[in-house]
């Protein structure tokens, strides 16, 4: 089985989700696991299952603005947060605005707050509604995996990731 992760992620979280989530999958598939910018040279039409992920802002999939708005916060003074190389490049909305129809499985992810969804917003469901525009039957729910006020990703949800991933390619 051939899978392919596509993540998007501005300080690592939602990459050490995806990560996660292929490690829960190497044992049945053979994950390609790529940025939202890289991910555009991919025939996604090749795999068997599509995955895609990314942080929600503003209670959706982030924009132009609100990766611009991610930098500036980590470049503030006393800032811990780290920045990934490609932060403010192309993010999952530019990937899928790109994709063309097509069939085939997919499932959709996000990180978000660790608050109630009706305050956070969830991106994963307008991925996941945006995948079955193109076509792709999703095979489970939208999933949110949570970050602290920090930024910094809950316990358990990395081990959370994988179970999911397993899940998803048919393991226990
Ligand atoms: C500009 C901006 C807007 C955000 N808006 C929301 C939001 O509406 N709901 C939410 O739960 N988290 C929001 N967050 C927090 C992000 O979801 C969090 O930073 C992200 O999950 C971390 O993933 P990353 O490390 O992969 O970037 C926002 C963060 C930024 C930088």
């Amino acid at each position: 089985m051939q899978v392919l992760v596509v993540y998007e992620s501005m300080y690592g979280n939602t990459r050490h989700v995806a990560e996660a989530i292929a490690r829960g999958m190497e044992e049945r598939a053979s994950v390609t696991l790529v940025t939202a910018t890289d991910a555009r040279e991919q025939d996604v039409s090749a795999y068997d299952l599509v995955v895609v992920g990314g942080p929600t802002h503003v209670h959706g999939m982030s924009r132009p603005s609100t990766r611009h708005s991610a930098v500036e916060a980590a470049t503030q003074p006393g800032s811990d947060l780290e920045l990934e190389p490609d932060a403010e490049s192309d993010g999952v909305r530019e990937f899928l605005a790109h994709l063309r129809p097509t069939t085939g499985v997919a499932a959709a992810f996000d990180t978000r707050l660790d608050a109630s969804p009706v305050l956070t917003g969830r991106a994963s469901k307008t991925i996941g509604k945006k995948l079955r525009k193109l076509g792709l039957t999703l095979i489970a729910e939208p999933e949110s995996f949570l970050v602290d006020k920090q930024t910094v990703l809950e316990p358990r949800e990395a081990e959370r990731a994988s179970q999911w991933g397993r899940a998803l390619v048919g393991g226990q």
